[in-house]
């Protein structure tokens, strides 16, 4: 028999700092609408000295475990999907482990695969789980991540930070379902070589990439479940959540899927202003945060919810590999209590001017230290 699985808790952790686009744009001598109106951006996320993307994941991991109630000896797996990776050999969870004093008769590693990797984490949370070889235990599962580019950079407005984590067990905050649509392809669209401090990045490949591996995971779900319309498949779900490299980013996915599907304009428009443009609203207060970044646009929409609300959730990797995966809010999302921890984390950051940015970039130049 299938055990009842999915999000038994969900917590989210942001860094310290924040930095306005607009600050930026200036300090680069750019034009802040192009930042603002021409990306969707708003606001940086950024680490103070004393917090990485272990610091990140570790806080997360300890909101979602005290809210969760259970006892930590019940968590057989813990799992870190990232792409700032503190070390070749030793996983995340193992260092995200001793930050919260972790120790136990669970299995631990780290999954890589750029923004997608803490939706793989997830995904083989619930397997997990759905297979049977837990045994009731629970999954810790934590997406965490820095995102750092060069200075002067493209894609320097499009950095940020933060981690999501959940503990995989009764789905009490959302049930997820076990069918997904995935979609891979083996290009270099975005890629960090081994020692290099920042990515390298073809951008407008990346966005092909992006359009059409969202394009193929919707067009999958519609054939599975809506007779391949792509329009009664957006109209089911009360949001559709996407992974947020910046918003514009995904304004031009639903307007790749909308050509493609035969939309008119007007259509496009309000699937897009009533489905997709209102799961963003965290992400424009914290930037990309890679693996972290689809599970806060989810967070924000699982947040009062009503139980039984039904999402859908798009990943994106570089590399690239995508998933689309559905979700069912469950009786704990209308309390929506990992919101008053990200409020908080907002209101509580350091707003930091252009120059101290560019102060602290030229001293912290790297994302995993
Ligand atoms: P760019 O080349 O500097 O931007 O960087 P642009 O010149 O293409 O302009 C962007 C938009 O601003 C355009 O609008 C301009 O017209 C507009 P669009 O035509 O696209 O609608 N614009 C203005 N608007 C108002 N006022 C102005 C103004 N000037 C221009 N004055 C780029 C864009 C995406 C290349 C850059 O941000 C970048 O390199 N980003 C990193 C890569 C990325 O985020 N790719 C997204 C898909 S891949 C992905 O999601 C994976 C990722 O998360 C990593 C992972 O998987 O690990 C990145």
């Amino acid at each position: 028999m299938r055990m009842r699985t999915g999000i038994a808790s969900l917590a989210i952790q942001l860094p310290s700092r924040v930095l306005d686009v607009r600050d930026l744009a200036t300090l680069r001598g750019i034009d802040p609408d192009k930042f603002t109106k021409g990306l969707g951006c708003g606001e940086i996320a950024l680490c103070s000295d004393d917090e990485n993307v272990v610091t990140l994941a570790a806080g997360a991991a300890k909101r979602a475990i005290a809210r969760w109630g259970g006892d930590v000896k019940d968590i057989g797996l813990v799992v870190v999907g990232s792409e700032t990776a503190q070390d070749m050999s030793r996983p995340l969870s193992a260092f995200m482990a001793e930050a919260i004093g972790l120790e136990g008769a669970y299995r631990s590693y780290e999954t890589k695969h750029a923004c997608y990797g803490g939706t793989v984490a997830l995904r083989q949370a619930l397997e997990w789980r759905a297979s049977g070889a837990a045994r009731g235990k629970a999954a810790l599962v934590v997406a965490s991540d820095v995102a750092l580019y060069a200075p002067k950079d493209p894609g320097e407005p499009t950095q940020g930070a933060g981690a999501v984590a959940f503990v995989v067990e009764e789905p009490t905050v959302a049930s997820v379902d076990l069918e997904s649509y995935a979609w891979s392809e083996p290009v270099f669209d975005f890629w960090r070589p081994v020692g290099e401090s920042f990515p390298r990045v073809d951008g407008p490949l990346s966005l092909d990439c992006y359009n059409r591996g969202a394009l193929r995971c919707f067009q999958q779900l519609a054939d599975a479940r809506f007779g391949g319309d792509l329009e009664a498949t957006f109209e089911h779900f009360a949001a559709s959540c996407f992974h947020v490299p910046f918003p514009k980013m995904v304004k031009k996915a639903v307007r790749h899927i909308g050509e493609q599907a035969g939309w008119d304009e007007a259509t496009t428009a309000r699937l897009y202003g009533t489905k997709v443009d209102p799961t963003m609203g965290w992400n424009r207060q914290v930037g990309n945060s890679y693996t972290a970044a689809l599970w806060m646009s989810v967070a924000s929409v699982l947040a009062g919810a009503d139980e039984g609300t039904e999402l859908a959730a798009f990943s994106y990797g570089s590399g690239f590999g995508t998933e689309l995966l559905t979700l069912r809010a469950g009786p704990a999302a209308k309390e929506g209590a990992w919101a008053a921890e990200f409020e908080a984390d907002v209101a509580d950051r350091e707003r930091i001017d252009a120059s101290t940015y560019e102060a602290w970039r030229t001293v912290r130049p790297v994302a995993a230290e």
